[in-house]
């Protein structure tokens, strides 16, 4: 049936400007599934969101709006599930965090390594056994087919790839997961009616529509991938509505379950929302290298597994 969101998903995607890389993107997808699904038994699956998305204001883009999103929870998210057992694709935004890179110094890459008076190049002592850790456990997952990285910058990338990774993960069934923890942008310029060139700011104040973006969640749990189990998060900066909200997004568009969290205390805890009531998960505060994605994770999967007997039986 044609309703009128799906008629406002169709004309997103319609104006999108299509992926450069389409051909690769799938060819990786189709492998990564292949090698995760054998018929001694289906690997789980999970594709976990990370980032913010970009808007473009301008096709030969010199400035844009952008969403908050370190990529910290998606990154940390996407280590724990490896651990646990999944195989994960991890969609995210160009520069931001990426799995097995949270213990090496942020702002001083260069600072990490030195040059041997053989010409050779080094890490520096201090960094020595975080960088071997991050390089061993980064080249294990990947080679060993657990990990595939996609980048995306911006809306028209991030939903174009979404999409694409929900239906190549169809044959998975209930073995496949969606973590979307990526903070996606809520309004848009639709790509035809963008100004092609710089926008001159000697024209005055600029006045621009901004679309609304299609909430693409529902269209992703009945269309897309059916038989996935879908987590969905929601951010408010205002801790008084940020429980009911969570519950409206978790009926309205079906997720399995939503992942409340408040700007300032996200990494310390979170409230994961589910048809059987609200349950806080908390970061253990009696380790200082622990995070709040540990617990979090573990929860999600148990549910997951509940899930996929339940689909089973
Ligand atoms: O990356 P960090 O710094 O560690 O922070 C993590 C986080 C705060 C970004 C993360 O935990 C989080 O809350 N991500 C979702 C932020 C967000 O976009 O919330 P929202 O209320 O705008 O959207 C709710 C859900 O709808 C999201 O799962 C999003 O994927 C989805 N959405 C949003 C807009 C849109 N047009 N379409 C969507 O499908």
């Amino acid at each position: 049936m044609d309703s009128p969101l799906n008629s406002e998903i169709e004309s997103f995607f319609d104006s999108a400007p299509p992926l450069n890389d389409r051909a690769a993107i799938s060819e990786k997808l189709k492998e990564f599934i292949a090698l995760n699904s054998s018929e001694s038994g289906t690997r789980r699956v999970a594709c976990v969101t990370s980032g913010g998305t970009t808007v473009p204001l301008e096709q030969r883009c010199v400035r844009y709006i952008d969403n908050f999103s370190s990529g910290h929870r998606g990154a940390a998210s996407t280590e724990h599930l490896i651990k646990m057992g999944y195989a994960v694709i991890f969609l995210y935004r160009r520069g931001t965090c990426e799995p097995y890179c949270s213990s090496l110094p942020d702002d001083a890459f260069l600072e990490c390594f030195e040059v041997t008076k053989e010409s050779a190049v080094q890490v520096c002592q201090p960094y020595s056994e975080a960088v071997k850790r991050a390089i061993r456990d980064h080249h294990a997952a990947v080679a060993g087919g657990l990990l595939l990285k996609l980048p995306f910058t911006t809306i028209f990338e991030y939903l174009q790839m979404l999409q694409m990774i929900a239906v190549s993960s169809r044959s998975l069934g209930p073995c496949s997961m969606f973590y979307l923890a990526a903070a996606v942008s809520d309004f848009y310029v639709p790509w035809k009616s963008m100004a092609e060139h710089k926008i001159q700011s000697g024209s005055g104040p600029l006045d621009i529509q901004l679309l609304q973006v299609p909430k693409m969640l529902s269209v992703l749990r009945k269309e897309w991938a059916p038989m996935a189990f879908c987590i969905s998060f929601k951010l408010e900066t205002d801790a008084e509505i940020l429980l009911e909200k969570a519950d409206m997004a978790r009926k309205k568009y079906g997720m399995h379950a939503v992942v409340a969290n408040e700007l300032l205390s996200r990494k310390e805890q979170v409230v994961v929302v589910t048809n059987n009531g609200k349950i806080p998960v908390y970061r253990d505060k009696t380790s200082s290298d622990s995070d709040v994605e540990k617990p979090l994770t573990k929860l999600l999967v148990d549910r997951h597994s509940v899930y996929i007997k339940d689909s089973n039986t």
